[in-house]
């Protein structure tokens, strides 16, 4: 989950490799460091704590650089100190290496293969080590990086420079620790662990699949196999926008793309959902031949998988492929999945949540799914990831950078899209009624309103947030469709105010929630749901019986439980099934109020990352 950089070319290699490293900031920020390289001499400076940190120090320093390489870290092996930032070097300061993932057999490497002493307590050191080893042996920079890739176990993926070869570069790509993307141009190359750095640079790229490495030069780029065979690889063109990743007059980017919800919805929408006919449409998104209505036929399960606020999008999913397409659903936590030895045939469609495109865990799920020849279909928001090229199809979710660690509109755009994929299969297989599609299609086209209302009351639900904000614990209550709300409106709340919160299915809170209760824990009940509202109702009173405080989240209209809470929070009132997207929406303005006003850093929480490249 740490990001790293590299530039070789004309241009001043230090400016732009922290102005890189500022955009894969979102992938760990608790160090980090540049190496720079110039005919004559090799710098390296690292810093621990955010990237300013590392500016400071760089100010001025080997401003002729033409070459260099830099990372920004999210501590596995080692805390975080200036000692075990990256770039870690060999003994006798050769060469310098930034990685990103983890190297299962670190130790027995370094017994193997250490040159002298080490100096870090990382696991990407010996890797310096393993290097220099192999040049003095002889050994050219791709072989001995083979070398490297012929040893160390487990994912990753590296980049590494020679002093004594200063414009030249090598890296390397193993399993699914994060990707490697090198940006091509005229008479310079720039690479990044995502394509999100490189947007300024280039327009040209080319993906490193597991098992490369890449050999680059100002205007030579190769790229080898890990026996050392050379591949041959067009680079791919992609026109993507990098002033939409401003911040723009909002005081965090969490709360700018929280705003921008009412359009990701829109854009979630457009070409899918049709206002006109009221019909949905996404078969140029799916694979034909993968997804054709006799596959979709035969297809007698669906399994979706995710992590974190994603697999509570999938959760939500789930409702709508048993409802709308009439497939028996499962939704799984990716890394609990590959673990269980999951009975999976190509009649289970697998459906894969992840806005980065990029988590470990639900690649290695996919892998799973891959092998047992099951139809995958990928929901991500970043164009060229990993997952989009293991799945047979991708539904982009077209949410446009999401910066702020914690996921909002991202979690928005993978519900929707969700849904509309789930009256889409529905539609398939002659299982949906085309009133029932005409009526989603159309409360949906609502969505973009409703959500602008949530909005709009932004300032009532921050004052909630005061009243609640010295609270140090939470329960968040919901059923049905409550439920994953519930789940999420925890989740965020813990991941930016660093409150303890607990997400629970109200059926579960006498089974041992409800011995928490007292007047310190606040309790934020989810009641926009008409099927389970009496049962809300009655949990409320169970909680205000034993003197906790309640927060009802209520749809507009709703008075009954006006007597019964402590505070409502009202929500627009639409269709019950499609309830969350407002919710989730007022619980993430309820979690930001909170996370500012305890002082918390919204934006990059401690310890977090946004993107989850190792186990
Ligand atoms: C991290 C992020 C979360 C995200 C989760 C899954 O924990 O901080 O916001 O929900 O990873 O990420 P994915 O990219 O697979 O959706």
């Amino acid at each position: 989950m740490c990001g790293i950089v590299g530039y070789t070319g004309e241009r001043f290699a230090s400016r732009i490799l922290l102005d890189s490293l500022s955009r894969l900031e979102y992938r760990g920020y608790d160090s980090s460091g540049i190496a720079l390289l110039t005919e004559t001499n090799m710098q390296v400076i690292r810093a621990r704590g955010k990237l300013r940190e590392l500016s400071k120090k760089l100010e001025g320093e080997m401003t002729d650089a033409r070459a260099g390489i830099g990372h920004t870290r999210w501590a596995t092996h080692g805390v975080p100190s200036e000692k075990n930032a990256h770039p870690q070097l060999d003994p006798f300061g050769r060469v310098a290496v930034v990685h990103n993932g983890i190297i299962e057999n670190w130790e027995d490497l370094r017994q193997q293969y250490g040159q002298g002493l080490f100096s870090s307590d990382t696991d990407t050191e010996v890797l310096a080590h393993m290097l220099v080893g192999g040049l003095d042996a002889g050994l050219d920079l791709v072989e001995a990086v083979q070398l490297i890739l012929s040893k160390a176990r487990g994912a990753y993926s590296f980049l590494a420079v020679d002093s004594q070869q200063p414009d030249r570069l090598v890296g390397a790509r193993v399993g699914n620790a994060g990707g490697l993307v090198i940006g091509i141009s005229e008479d310079e190359s720039i690479v990044a662990s995502d394509v999100s750095a490189l947007l300024p640079y280039s327009q040209e790229f080319i993906f490193l699949e597991s098992n490369e490495i890449v050999d680059i030069r100002p205007s030579v780029v190769e790229i080898f196999s890990s026996d050392g065979e050379r591949k041959i690889r067009s680079p791919e063109r992609l026109s993507l926008d990098p002033v939409t990743a401003a911040k723009g007059t909002y005081k965090h980017f969490m709360l700018k793309e929280i705003h921008e919800q009412p359009e990701t919805l829109l854009n979630g929408m457009r070409g899918r959902y049709s206002g006109t006919s009221e019909t949905i449409d996404l078969s140029s998104e799916l694979n034909h031949e993968r997804f054709s209505i006799e596959n979709l036929k035969e297809i007698n399960r669906c399994l979706i998988v995710g992590m974190g606020t994603s697999m509570h999008a999938a959760m939500i999913g789930r409702h709508y492929l048993e409802q709308f397409a009439r497939i028996p659903t499962e939704v799984d936590n990716s890394a609990e999945f590959r673990y269980r030895r999951p009975l999976l045939d190509e009649k289970t469609l697998v459906i894969s949540v992840t806005q980065s495109g990029e988590t470990v865990d639900t690649l290695a799920a996919m892998e799973e799914a891959q092998r047992a020849g099951c139809p995958q279909i990928t929901l991500s928001n970043s164009v060229g990831s990993q997952t989009t090229r293991l799945a047979d199809s991708t539904i982009m979710l077209h949410a446009g950078p999401e910066i702020a660690v914690a996921s909002t509109k991202t979690m928005i755009a993978s519900v929707i899209a969700l849904h509309g994929l789930s009256l889409f299969l529905g539609k398939q297989r002659g299982l949906l009624q085309p009133e029932v599609e005409q009526e989603q299609v159309h409360q949906a086209l609502l969505l973009p309103a409703a959500v602008s209302n949530v909005l709009n009351f932004t300032d009532e639900i921050d004052k909630l947030a005061e009243k609640y904000s010295a609270s140090n614990n939470f329960l968040f209550l919901g059923r049905g469709l409550g439920y994953p709300v519930a789940l999420e409106g925890a989740l965020k709340l813990k991941e930016v105010s660093y409150i303890h919160a607990e997400g629970y299915s109200a059926g579960e809170m006498k089974h041992g929630p409800i011995a928490l209760i007292d007047d310190q824990m606040p309790t934020l009940a989810i009641c926009t749901q008409g099927d389970v509202h009496d049962k809300m109702r009655s949990n409320i009173q169970q909680i205000r019986a034993r003197g906790g405080a309640v927060i009802a989240l209520v749809s507009e209209g709703d008075s009954s439980m006006d007597a019964i809470a402590t505070d409502t929070l009202i929500v627009p009132d639409i269709d019950p099934i499609l309830s969350p997207i407002p919710a989730v929406v007022a619980l993430q303005l309820f979690s930001y109020g909170i996370a500012t006003r305890r002082g918390a850093d919204v934006d990059q929480p401690r310890n977090l990352a946004k993107t989850v490249t190792v186990e």
